[in-house]
């Protein structure tokens, strides 16, 4: 997986791989995001019948052949010229949910087009209450099989990285938009600021879709709690990749107490530096559902199109499965506490 990041560097213009690459800060949770899987050792168990492995997972009634979730994120087309559309196809062939973002930049409805796995929705909430409403509706019109909100971006990071380098949005992409089929492009851009929603909004988009509901940005057991208690179906225990604000803690030290608070009521997706098959393994053992990779199969896109996403994943699936073999697991159910050293 690691070997994507040289390859897209000598693809991508450098202010570009900034934008992709950078955290918050002085990066400190950023290095962490991937330095805290590094410091959770594994038990092996041996002797066992691990000739058969299933990585099979169910989520809101969806069978997903592995657990590996496509993160949103923003503008593809920086990457690679097809964009989203690329990332959505390569999902697809690797059996993946990719999920697609308010700040895609191709057509939406392609993206739902073009996957033969689950397309999600991220909502970015925007200004006018109504307005996301609508989006709602018209993406689960479209096919997308859940929605999930951001919930942990009132105000975007200090990213001095793509700062310094002088990274400015291209105007040929600066506006992300949706192709609707009766009225031809919606511009978001131009039509709405992006705001913050708080839970009485959650609430409100909870009474309003019965597609699977998912909170992302979530590092407070608290926060867990009630989001569990506002009617979300699921969880992303997430930093954000780090581009928030600094020191906060490394995603996969912020799951044991929030999982252990959730107690299995909803399911939990982790993100933030999943690299290897055995932090798959971990983010299972310490309580999550799936995970999610971001920055790992941006620079796939960028270095290979769909077919680099789709091997991104293919990568990480297999490693997922030596790791299950090699502690002695054999299926996702075998995957708990015991796993860890
Ligand atoms: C370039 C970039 C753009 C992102 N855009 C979004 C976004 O639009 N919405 C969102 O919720 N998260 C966004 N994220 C965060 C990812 O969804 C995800 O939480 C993070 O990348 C996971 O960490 P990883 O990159 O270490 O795998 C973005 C991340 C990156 C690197």
């Amino acid at each position: 997986m690691a070997d994507f990041e040289p390859a897209a560097l000598e693809v991508l213009p450098h202010a570009v791989y900034e934008f992709i690459a950078g955290g918050a800060g002085d990066e400190i949770t950023n290095r962490d995001n991937e330095a805290a899987f590094n410091r959770i050792k594994l038990r092996q168990r041996v002797l066992r019948d691990v000739t058969r492995l299933d990585t099979a997972i169910t989520l809101f009634g969806q069978r997903l052949p592995h657990p590996i979730i496509l993160a949103p994120i923003a503008y593809q087309r920086l990457a690679h010229p097809e964009g989203e559309v690329a990332a959505a196809r390569g999902a697809g062939v690797a059996g993946a949910v990719f999920i697609v973002g308010t700040t895609a930049t191709a057509p939406i409805e392609d993206c739902l087009a073009e996957s033969q796995s689950p397309v999600w929705f991220l909502l970015y909430w925007q200004s006018d209450r109504s307005f996301n409403g609508e989006l709602v509706s018209r993406m689960a019109a479209l096919g997308a099989k859940a929605i999930s909100v951001t919930v942990d971006l009132p105000t975007p990071g200090d990213r001095r990285r793509q700062f310094r380098a002088g990274f400015k949005m291209p105007d040929s992409i600066a506006t992300p938009y949706f192709k609707d089929r009766n009225t031809g492009v919606l511009n978001v851009g131009t039509a709405q600021k992006r705001a913050m929603p708080t839970w009485a909004d959650i609430a409100w988009l909870r009474s309003l879709t019965t597609l699977p509901l998912i909170l992302k940005g979530i590092l407070d057991p608290d926060d867990a709690e009630q989001a569990s208690g506002t009617g979300a179906d699921a969880i992303v225990v997430s930093n954000h990749g780090s581009r928030n604000v600094d020191t906060l803690p490394a995603a996969i030290d912020a799951l044991p107490a929030i999982a252990e608070r959730v107690a299995g009521r909803i399911p939990i997706v982790l993100d933030g530096g999943v690299r290897r098959g055995t932090d798959v393994l971990k983010a299972i053992a310490l309580g999550a559902t799936a995970v999610m990779i971001g920055r790992p199969y941006v620079y796939a896109l960028a270095t290979a199109g769909a077919e680099g996403v789709a091997h991104c994943v293919n990568l990480l699936r297999r490693d997922f499965e030596m790791a299950m073999a090699l502690t002695g697991r054999a299926r996702i159910g075998e995957i708990d506490r015991s796993v860890i050293w």
